[in-house]
């Protein structure tokens, strides 16, 4: 039996941490690559609205959110200038295996809902979202950037522990 108030909790966090990853590589695209500022933030704001969808989910269920949940958006943050420290390229290195990681995940979660109820409609929605930050991250990333391996092990390694930090706070 699936434990949808769980589900909704991680999905929750992790999207904290994905505005917090989002703001962090717009604080250094300020500076450094003020072209890309606009996609970034779009973006950022659509991970606010994925927030905002799984808060009001939760709360029609009378169900919690991660306890200390603030710690994935600075945790995001954090992670986000990191990476941004590294260039365009190693933002969109991470921007597509993170978002890639996303909608296998969520694949994952719609599998084991009724594909009839309202939320299986509403979590497609975040994964077509989660799909553009995907290609806007592939084309960001371009070819042969020579940190492509370590930024690529990094954010799956961090997507991970996000995840199963999610599942157990
Ligand atoms: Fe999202
Ligand atoms: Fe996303």
């Amino acid at each position: 039996m699936i434990n949808i108030n769980n589900e909704l909790k991680i999905m929750h966090a992790c999207e904290l941490g994905a505005v917090g990853v989002y703001r962090g590589h717009k604080c250094v695209a300020r500076y450094f690559f003020r072209t890309n500022l606009a996609e970034l933030d779009s973006m950022r704001f659509h991970e606010k609205s994925h927030v905002e969808i799984f808060k009001s989910e939760l709360i029609n269920r009378n169900a919690r959110t991660c306890r200390m949940s603030p710690l994935f958006f600075w945790g995001g943050l954090f992670y986000g200038v990191f990476i941004g420290m590294f260039g365009l390229k190693s933002i969109g290195i991470s921007t597509s295996s993170i978002e890639s990681i996303v909608v296998h995940e969520l694949d994952l979660v719609l599998e084991k809902f009724d594909n009839k109820s309202s939320l299986y409609g509403v979590i497609q929605q975040v994964k077509l979202e989660e799909l553009e930050h995907k290609d806007s991250g592939e084309n960001l990333a371009g070819k042969n950037f020579w940190l492509s391996n370590f930024v690529f092990k990094f954010s799956r390694f961090s997507a991970y522990a996000a995840k199963s930090l999610a599942s157990v706070l």
